[in-house]
């Protein structure tokens, strides 16, 4: 009896496994379909798309070794089928149908052909859906409280309406942006989990909307939309100590609530005069760099109908074209300490971008303070002076007596310690008390890198958490004092580490596009993007408009990005031009060759800043940086297929490049007319700006001058991101890694025997034995240096794109085998898949382990002498000689 009934259980599971089996044995699970299909720059299934003609990326199974045709269907709102195309392409791949419009879905799938001709079958679909394009998509009007704004600190508003359902909902989605800063709640539920939405653009010429699928969110009759909304960086103090309201002077939302019922009819909710809105609520003041104050104990009252505008503006509203900031990491506190009785000092042991989240007892009436700070004074208190005028406090203040749980909404700190006080008395405070909650734009991380070395470990990381706390929205030089801005210069030497750590492919290109609207009318780019100082002319810091592009094409193969910014690039090269007298750009101004150690130029009545520009002058490097854009501009020119521009551009670059030898070199290859500086020599070699035959002779000079500094760095933001290389492309990879292993001032491991947890903005920023630099400019969250993170992947680790055959089509794996290193390792994620270098060193023989993703090729070249070998996808194991 038992058995039977087991016999009649058992069968009927048996059939069933089958089916299951049988029904879903496509190409996606026999593992031989394209997978991880992407539209645009790696989004995966994406609501609220951009790109009205998208372009397709896709990855192949491990077993393929080459694409030989692939073929693309699209269906939905528009269909298209790319038929067989004999091509190895497999990312941005475009789309040749019509023109998606606002809304419309589309599904895709692809197959493709192996090095045998074989089919693959069709992958699974992927999905993406269109975002309002255009402004004359919005029904909705700009909607603001009615009331005047508070005078004292940033108060939130609060805006609402109520409507009726009544029909049952197929699908809804929510369209929103502001100026200023949001968060939507329907019903109650927060939309989305996304902070400081819509993020910071160039807002009076460029704004983003987010799309939200709020399908689940309704209930039968009555309904409420809500939202909060902040001053942020439009409206608020911004930037530095200046007063408020640097984009406009009133926060404003828009929102489109589309509704499609179940029988196909719609409905709309947009802002409009139908809303109520009030500042008179419990977030008293919210403000990016000043911290945020919760009254718990205020009501939300003081309703009154808002005031609506129909005309949208000038900007264009176009849905966010890349991941907004998201909470990415809690860290939990290591060490309490009381430095001063009732101050509470938490250590989170890492400095990070966020805020913290508090879970404390709290009484009645009584207002607890969070105070931040990224370094301790000597005597355990807060070290805030480095924030300058970013006062980075909050207050939380109890409606009741209990435990209280809290965390802000429009503000960050930069900081590795919260203090709190105001706590009740007697209070024990516990660990769990408070986390960090790490904020930064929502990006995947992509690669990573680990040698044998403890400290160069640790460089690695503190380059990534300088990436991290720098990476809210815009790429910025700081995230901390009263600045937090983005610095073109900072963002352009930090690019190619940048794309090894992080997918940042979308948000660099979306920050392009601040830029070029923010170009000025004469070729200039603003010091900061979005501007808001005022301020061009930098080489170096101008130069982000060619540099950056030309990184994210070599890292990504992505065309476009060098075709959307051509005119930027060619208005930038036109302003060196109109500034050159002979190809020399004699008065070009600018942050010099900023921060470079023991100057010997000191400030002066008329320049502050005289000693922080260091010993290059900037007319030198004016004119290398516009030989360094002319070139660029040619390459470009060439990848897109522009002959006679690439000719002309290549022709002046060449010509820019022989007024700089001429003016600048004498023919042993010394620096003549400047006063000789590590920088100087770096750049000319760096950005090929002398003879072959000259450069050795120069070389010689630059290793004479290291020398001189006792093997020390004496270069500043232009120069240090390309010592190394050149040290190394020039022969000598011993010095490279000397100068990297340096323990001594000015070096990146002396941060590190300082106790730095993430990159700082002077080596010295605090120094055991002389304490804090001047804390006018002392950011302990400052990538800029971090720069150095590009030549450990590629070199170090060894693995390194191709120019010539972008976004890892064929890479390099050119390990560099020394120092005091016996292993390391980098693995990226590239647009084909899991790239791999890595070596390790026993008994004077070498292992050298590689991973070729499905679709590429990669050049080994060898330590010891034998010669560099090509190979086509698939893992391999070398062992060789040290070399
Ligand atoms: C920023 C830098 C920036 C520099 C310009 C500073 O205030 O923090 O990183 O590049 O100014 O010289």
């Amino acid at each position: 009896m038992t058995n039977m009934r087991f016999r009649e259980l058992y069968i009927p599971a048996i059939v069933f496994t089958i089916a299951v089996a049988l029904t879903s044995v496509t190409a996606q699970s026999r593992g031989t379909a394209a997978h991880s299909l992407t539209v645009g720059e790696g989004f995966v299934d994406p609501i609220g798309f951009y790109d009205r003609s998208p372009v397709f990326s896709w990855k192949l199974p491990a077993s393929v070794k080459k694409q030989t045709a692939y073929r693309i269907e699209v269906s939905g709102d528009k269909s298209w089928d790319s038929g067989w195309v004999e091509s190895d392409r497999s990312s941005f791949v475009p789309y040749d149908g019509k023109p998606f419009a606002s809304r419309d879905r589309g599904e895709w799938r692809v197959r493709f052909r192996d090095e045998k001709g074989k089919d693959s079958g069709w992958s699974e679909p992927a999905h993406f859906e269109l975002g309002l394009l255009s402004v004359a998509d919005w029904s909705a009007k700009w909607i603001r409280p009615s009331q005047e704004i508070p005078s004292e600190g940033e108060p939130a508003a609060w805006l609402r309406r109520g409507f009726n359902v009544d029909k049952k909902i197929a699908s809804a989605r929510v369209y929103v942006t502001a100026r200023g800063l949001f968060e939507l709640h329907l019903n109650g539920i927060r939309v989305g989990n996304d902070h400081f939405a819509n993020g910071l653009t160039s807002y009076t010429k460029r704004l983003d909307t987010l799309t939200y699928d709020v399908t689940g969110m309704f209930r039968d009759g009555g309904n409420k939309i809500e939202a909060m909304l902040g001053m942020g960086w439009y409206a608020g103090r911004f930037p530095f100590a200046r007063r408020k309201g640097y984009y406009g002077t009133n926060p404003e939302l828009l929102v489109q609530l589309e509704i499609t019922n179940a029988d196909g009819s719609r409905e709309t909710i947009v802002s409009n005069e139908q809303w109520e809105a009030t500042f008179d609520g419990p977030v008293i003041s919210s403000s990016i760099y000043d911290g945020e104050s919760c009254d718990a104990r205020k009501e939300i009252t003081g309703w009154k109908p808002v005031l609506a505008n129909s005309d949208l503006g000038a900007a264009e509203l176009t849905p966010k074209p890349f991941a907004p900031v998201r909470e990415k990491e809690r860290l939990a506190v290591q060490s309490i300490t009381e430095p001063e009785p009732g101050r509470f000092v938490f250590d989170l042991g890492q400095n990070m971008v966020g805020w913290a989240r508090i879970r404390i007892p709290a009484e009645k009436d009584k207002t607890v303070t969070l105070r931040f700070a990224e370094m301790l004074n000597a005597n355990g208190t807060l070290y805030t002076e480095n924030y300058r005028s970013a006062k980075s406090t909050d207050t939380y203040t109890s409606a009741t007596t209990g435990t209280i749980e809290w965390e802000p909404h429009f503000t960050f700190h930069g900081f590795r310690y919260v203090e709190l006080s105001g706590l009740p008395a007697g209070a024990k405070p516990q660990k769990d008390w408070v986390t960090g909650v790490v904020l930064h734009s929502d990006l995947h991380a992509i690669g990573s890198f680990e040698s044998s070395h403890e400290k160069l470990n640790r460089l690695q990381s503190n380059i990534v958490w300088g990436q991290r706390g720098n990476f809210v929205d815009i790429p910025t030089d700081c995230p901390q004092r009263d600045e937090r801005l983005g610095w073109t210069g900072d963002a352009q030497v930090f690019g190619p580490t940048a794309m090894f750590n992080y997918d940042s492919h979308a948000f660099w290109k979306s920050w392009l596009a601040s830029m070029r609207v923010d170009q000025l009318p004469d070729g200039q780019i603003p010091s900061v993007i979005p501007e808001s100082m005022r301020n061009a002319g930098s080489p170096g810091w101008m130069d982000a408009a060619t540099i950056i592009p030309w990184t994210v094409y070599v890292r990504t193969g992505d065309e476009s990005v060098l075709a959307d910014n051509f005119a930027m690039m060619e208005k930038l090269v036109g302003w060196y031009r109109s500034q050159s007298v002979d190809g020399l750009t004699p008065n070009t101004k600018g942050y010099g060759d900023w921060l470079q150690p023991y100057p010997k130029a000191v400030k002066t009545a008329d320049d502050s800043n005289a000693d922080r520009r260091g010993d290059t002058p900037r007319s030198l490097l004016g004119t290398a940086f516009y030989a360094h854009s002319a070139q660029i501009l040619a390459d470009s020119a060439r990848v897109l297929k522009r002959d006679a521009e690439a000719k002309r551009y290549g022709d002046e670059a060449a010509f820019v490049k022989q007024a700089f030898f001429k003016n600048y070199f004498d023919a042993s290859g010394k620096l003549q007319n400047a006063p000789e500086t590590q920088t100087a020599y770096v750049l000319a070699i760096a950005f090929d700006l002398i003879p072959n035959d000259v450069k050795e002779k120069a070389f010689a000079n630059l290793v004479r001058l290291i020398g001189e500094a006792d093997g020390h760095l004496r270069t500043g933001f232009l120069g240090t991101p390309h010592i190394v290389k050149v040290l190394d492309d020039m022969g000598r990879p011993d010095l490279a890694y000397d100068l990297l292993f340096k323990e001594t001032y000015p070096s990146w491991f002396y941060s590190i025997n300082q106790g730095a947890t993430t990159m700082w903005e002077r080596w010295n920023s605090y120094s055991r034995d002389k304490g804090f630099g001047d804390a006018s400019m002392n950011s302990f969250n400052h990538y800029a240096y971090g720069a150095i993170g590009q030549w450990m992947y590629e070199r170090v680790a060894g693995l390194a794109p191709d120019p010539a055959v972008p976004g890892y089509k064929h890479f390099f794996v050119r390990p560099l085998i020394g120092s005091q290193l016996t292993s390391a390792r980098a693995e990226l994620e590239t647009p084909y898949g899991k790239a791999l270098s890595s070596w390790v060193m026993k008994n004077g023989k070498v292992t050298i382990n590689v991973v070729v993703p499905p679709n590429t090729t990669a050049t080994i070249e060898f330590p010891d002498k034998r010669p560099p070998q090509t190979v086509g996808a698939g893992k391999y194991s070398f062992r060789v000689n040290r070399g």
